[in-house]
């Protein structure tokens, strides 16, 4: 049987009038860039993600340097973060000109490990950006106590967490403002790049709004030096179609992840933990184990595709390097990243495939280990 790790086409085939029509509202309309349907769709992504502002952008990235932006991050500040994480994470604090702060992770849970937070805390830290990794919420409560007893501000990279929850409050609405990716491999992915910033601020809403066209506030008149990090209207269009179903695509991403769990419990593999309380939404669904690129090679032989997310932490990068964060100054942060495996998980998937893939990680790994 082949496996593939990711597949967007059946997708598509389900959508295909749906989506047609949308683009062709928006050539009818000739509203390329921003217009009617990317305001609809910040109205229904605001209401999804339970805040009052959703602020389109052009990238998850984009929303990542706005937010810190809007938050009046500058040049000799430092943000505090993960590094198990995309890049886009750091770049983004980068841009502004801030210090990224790295901080190790719970090896549990491969998010920002709240009882090592406080310790980075100095002067010069403005915010702690936690990021809820493969769509797992961080355990936030801990985090924001630090955040308030320091008077610092949280905002959350949400961009693998769509419609997660901590603790019954929905992701995007935790911290000062949050940004997600609608990168088309994301849980809610466009048809291109996209991005979106949420908030419950109103000052925090305008200047992200500003600041995406320009500095913008009124026609041509600029009040801040800005960028072009607008949503085009096809994206717009496409999320629309694409939010109705990303509850059901939700469940089904749960609902796989829970039988990889079932079928692996037992195995040399290890996995990160859900707390009870909060919700999950699976954008990924890794494991951890020993020989990672033998098992990988040997789960390829048998039609199951896999990826790393993430080969080599941001730390760890040539474009981090000399930053102060050697090799073995997070240690749980680089165990993950040699071990981490992720498996192919998309709602289209059959029962069958999950099964297969499950059932060749089981044997895989008892075979590399020698058991
Ligand atoms: C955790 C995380 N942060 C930021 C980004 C950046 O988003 P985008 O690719 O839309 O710029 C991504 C997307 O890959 C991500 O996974």
């Amino acid at each position: 049987m082949n496996v593939p790790y990711f597949d967007l086409t059946a997708q598509y085939r389900s959508l295909r009038q749906e989506i047609l029509g949308a683009l062709d509202r928006v050539c009818s309309h000739a509203a390329f860039v921003l217009g009617e349907e990317v305001a609809r769709f910040e109205e229904e992504f605001a209401a999804y993600c339970e805040t009052k502002y959703c602020v389109a952008l052009n990238s998850g990235t984009s929303a990542l340097h706005v937010a810190l932006l809007a938050a009046g991050v500058q040049p000799g500040d430092e943000v505090i973060t993960t590094a198990n994480t995309f890049i886009a994470t750091a770049e983004a604090i980068s841009y502004t000109g801030a210090v990224p702060v790295f901080v190790d992770i719970d090896p549990r849970t491969a998010n920002l490990d709240p009882s090592r937070v406080e310790a980075a805390i100095t002067s010069r830290t403005k915010v702690i950006l936690p990021v809820h990794l493969y769509g797992r919420p961080v355990d936030w409560e801990p985090l924001a106590a630090i955040a308030e007893r320091h008077r610092v501000m949280m905002i959350e990279d949400a961009c693998q967490a769509h419609g997660a929850r901590y603790r019954g409050r929905r992701i995007g609405g935790l911290g000062r403002a949050a940004a997600f990716s609608f990168y088309p491999g994301k849980n809610l992915g466009a048809y291109g790049e996209g991005g979106a910033l949420t908030t419950n601020d109103e000052q925090m809403a305008q200047l992200a709004r500003a600041l995406r066209d320009h500095g913008q506030t009124t026609r041509y008149r600029h009040d801040v030096i800005g960028f072009n990090y607008r949503m085009d209207g096809f994206q717009g269009a496409v999320l629309r179609v694409k939010l109705k179903h990303l509850g059901e695509w939700t469940a089904k991403r749960q609902e796989w992840a829970n039988r990889y769990r079932q079928l692996l419990t037992g195995a040399p593999v290890g996995l990160p933990e859900d707390d009870p309380q909060s919700e999950c939404v699976y954008h990924l669904f890794v494991a951890y184990v020993e020989n990672r690129d033998k098992v990988r090679k040997k789960l390829e032989a048998r039609g199951v595709q896999t990826a790393i997310h993430y080969p080599r932490p941001v730390h760890l990068q040539p474009a981090y390097a000399s930053r102060g964060y050697p090799p073995g100054s997070l240690p749980c942060t680089e165990a993950a990243c040699e071990r981490v495996v992720s498996l192919p998980l998309f709602p289209e998937m059959t029962a069958e495939q999950v099964e297969y893939a499950a059932e060749a990680l089981v044997e895989v790994a008892e075979l590399v280990q020698g058991r």
